[in-house]
């Protein structure tokens, strides 16, 4: 799979997200379908979406005993996303029960990538709520590492973090990023954002792009300017 823009559809009624897909007329984005969409519609917005012909990410994070992941697996994989992730907290076990679960029976699966350290937590916060007392950087190479270990495609991390990732678990292991902005757009409550131009300098392989997109006056044009910035 090549370089991609992954629209992030925060939104929470198929309504919503099926009328903002309606505006793509040519090129269908890859979308990226989060929790509060899965859990407000079900499984039936993934098929919906997918036999409109996009591509999907389902971002649920899934982070629980290995067997019970491993089954989730393979009902996520029955969807047929693309794309997948969980918890690399979850350990190196539960991430091997992951892509077990997510092999169909024909061998193919959907791409899975790992969730590092959430963007949320502060050196702090990892300190004293979780007792992990490493400086947050290493504990993010460390569970890219064993993300790479049990097998896994990739991590979402920062952009900024991807130049790295690619250096410690190889060129070929994916980082989807997020916190793009463009360069004259807003921030709002990203604080580490990167242009998709510099996302793709970086290597970054996937750019998960959402209100850049999605709140903009004109989110084909606005989808048209990321692609044309980082794919093309
Ligand atoms: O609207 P915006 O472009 O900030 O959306 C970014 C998307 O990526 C959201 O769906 C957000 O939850 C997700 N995300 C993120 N930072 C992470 C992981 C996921 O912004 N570290």
């Amino acid at each position: 799979m090549g370089k991609d823009v992954i629209i992030a559809c925060d939104f929470n009624s198929k309504k919503e997200v099926l009328s903002f897909l309606d505006k793509f007329e040519g090129r269908k984005p890859f979308v990226k379908i989060g929790m509060e969409l899965f859990y407000a519609e079900g499984p039936a917005i993934v098929k919906e979406i997918k036999e409109r012909g996009h591509k999907i990410f389902l971002d649920l994070k899934l982070c629980d005993i290995p067997n019970t992941v491993k089954k989730s697996m393979a009902v996520l994989s029955g969807l047929d996303v693309d794309m997948t992730n969980l918890h690399a907290s979850g350990t190196i076990a539960m991430m091997e029960a992951a892509l077990e679960g997510l092999t169909r029976p024909d061998g193919t699966r959907p791409l899975l990538i790992a969730v590092t350290q959430l963007t949320s937590t502060s050196e702090e916060r990892m300190r004293e709520d979780l007792l992990i007392d490493r400086p947050l950087d290493e504990v993010v190479m460390h569970y890219a590492s064993n993300a790479k270990k049990a097998g896994l495609d990739g991590v979402v991390c920062s952009p900024r973090e991807a130049e790295k990732v690619h250096n410690r678990c190889g060129k070929e292991f994916l980082t989807v990023t997020p916190g793009v902005r463009f360069a004259d757009g807003d921030i709002g409550d990203q604080v580490r954002v990167m242009t998709p131009a510099d996302a793709k300098a970086i290597g970054s392989d996937y750019i998960v792009v959402g209100r850049p997109i999605t709140a903009a006056a004109d989110p084909v044009a606005a989808y048209n300017r990321c692609v044309a910035e980082f794919v093309d």
